[in-house]
C-alpha cells in the first residue's frame, strides 16, 4: 500500500481535477498542490471552498521544467489530469491538444524520473476506438489502442509514453482509462452541461447525427474513489479500466434531461454530426473491481443527473460567463 502526504493535481482547476481535489479534502489527509494553467477550461472559483491549510493553486504549465524542478521535489506523488480534453475542439485545432497532452505529458515523466517521484496518469476509454452499436462486447486492459480523434490519439500517446517511461527508466506509474463522466463544474461545451444550461437559458438543447451514439457514464465522484485506489493500492506499470456499467444512447441521455427539467422529451434540434464521430464506448471494469475491490457509489444515473441539473440550476454564476461564446462556436460549426 502506497500512502501518500502530499499530492500534485495537474489540471486540478478543470472538471474531474476539481472533484478529485474536493474527494482527498473529504477523504484523505493528503497535502495537495493543484498544477494548472488555467485555459479557458480551467477556473479558480473550481477551488472555492476547499481548506488554504490543505490545497495550494500554483497556476503554471506542465510544460514549464523549471516550474516542476521547484514543485515536484516537494511531493509525493503527482495525479496528472491536465489536458485538452474536447474532441470538438480537437477537430477544429489540435495544436494545443499535442503541446498538453503528449509534451505535457513527457515533462512530467522525466520530472518523476529526476525526483523519483510516483506517477498517475489519468487517461480515458477513447484510446480504444469506438465499438459497433450491436456489439456485445466491451473494452478491457487488452483491447488494442484504435484512437479516432486528435484528442484521443494525444491520450494514446500520452499513455505510451507513460507505459515506456516505467518499463524503460522504471519510474513508478499506473494509468486509470475511465468512461465518460458526468457531475458538477463540468464546462458547458460538454453534452450534458451543454444540455441543461440550453434548457436553463430558454434555448433547444442540440443531438449530434441520429442521437444512437452510445457513451458508458459514472459519476466524478465514482471516478475519484477510483483514482485514489488506483494510486495507493494498484500495481505498478498497470492500467486499470474504470466504468460503472452506465451505458445510455445520447438520445435517451437528452430525453431523460428534458424531462426531469420538466420539458418535452422531444423538445430539441437535430444537428450536424461530429466528424468521426465515434459510436459507442463501453467498460469492462472487472479488474480494478476484483483486484482492488472498488464498488461504485452512484449507481442510479437518473438520480445522479438529478443532482447535477440542481447544480446547474444554483450555480447560474458560474456557468453563465462561458455561455454565450461556447454556443457562438458551436453556432459557427452547424451544431
Ligand atoms: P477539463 O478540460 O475540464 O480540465 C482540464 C484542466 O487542465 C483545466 O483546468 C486546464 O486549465 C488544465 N490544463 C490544460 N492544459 C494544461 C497545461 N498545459 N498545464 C497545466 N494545466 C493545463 O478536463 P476534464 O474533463 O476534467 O478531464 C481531466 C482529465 O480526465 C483529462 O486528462 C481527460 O483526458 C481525462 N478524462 C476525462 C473524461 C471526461 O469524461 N471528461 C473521461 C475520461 C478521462
Ligand atoms: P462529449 O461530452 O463531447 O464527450 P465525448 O466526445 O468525449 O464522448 O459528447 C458526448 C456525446 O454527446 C458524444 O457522442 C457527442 C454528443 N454530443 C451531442 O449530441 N450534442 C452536443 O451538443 C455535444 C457537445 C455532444
Amino acid at each position: 500500500m502506497f500512502e501518500p502526504n502530499s499530492v500534485m493535481v495537474t489540471g486540478g482547476a478543470g472538471f474531474i481535477g476539481s472533484n478529485f481535489v474536493r474527494w482527498l479534502v473529504d477523504n484523505t489527509d493528503v497535502r495537495i498542490v493543484v498544477l494548472d494553467k488555467l485555459t479557458y477550461a480551467g477556473n479558480r472559483g473550481n477551488l472555492t471552498g476547499v481548506p488554504e491549510s490543505r490545497v495550494k493553486l500554483v497556476v503554471g504549465d506542465i510544460c514549464d521544467d523549471a516550474l516542476l524542478d521547484e514543485l515536484v521535489p516537494c511531493v509525493d506523488a503527482i495525479v496528472h489530469f491536465a489536458a485538452e480534453t474536447h474532441n470538438d475542439n480537437s477537430i477544429a485545432d489540435p495544436a494545443p491538444f499535442v503541446s498538453s497532452n503528449i509534451e505535457g505529458t513527457y515533462h512530467l515523466l522525466e520530472a518523476c524520473r529526476k525526483y523519483g517521484t510516483r506517477f498517475h496518469h489519468i487517461s480515458t476509454d477513447e484510446v480504444y476506438g469506438d465499438l459497433d452499436l450491436d456489439d456485445t462486447t466491451r473494452f478491457t486492459e487488452a483491447t488494442p489502442y484504435c484512437p479516432s480523434s486528435p484528442y484521443s490519439s494525444t491520450k494514446a500517446a500520452s499513455d505510451l509514453l507513460v507505459r515506456a517511461w516505467h518499463r524503460t527508466y522504471g519510474v513508478a506509474t499506473t494509468i486509470s482509462n475511465c468512461s465518460n463522466n458526468y457531475g458538477p463544474r463540468q464546462h458547458v461545451e460538454k453534452f450534458i452541461p451543454r444540455q441543461i444550461t440550453n434548457v436553463l437559458c430558454g434555448a433547444r438543447p442540440k443531438l449530434y447525427g441520429d442521437g444512437s451514439n452510445v457513451r458508458d457514464w459514472i459519476h466524478v465522484d465514482d471516478h475519484s474513489s477510483a483514482v485514489w485506489d488506483v494510486l495507493t493500492k494498484g500495481r505498478l506499470g498497470d492500467t486499470y479500466l474504470i466504468g460503472a456499467d452506465g451505458e445510455q444512447r445520447n438520445l435517451d441521455v437528452l430525453r431523460t434531461i428534458l424531462t426531469l427539467m420538466g420539458k418535452d422529451s422531444d423538445d430539441f434540434d437535430w444537428v450536424r454530426d461530429r466528424p468521426g464521430h465515434d459510436r459507442r464506448y463501453a467498460i469492462d471494469a472487472s479488474k480494478i473491481r476484483t483486484e482492488l475491490g472498488w464498488r461504485p457509489r452512484h449507481v442510479d444515473f437518473e438520480e445522479g443527473l438529478a443532482g447535477v441539473i440542481d447544480w446547474y440550476r444554483e450555480n447560474e454564476s458560474w456557468w453563465m460567463p462561458l455561455k454565450e461564446s461556447v454556443e457562438a462556436t458551436y453556432s459557427m460549426r452547424g451544431q
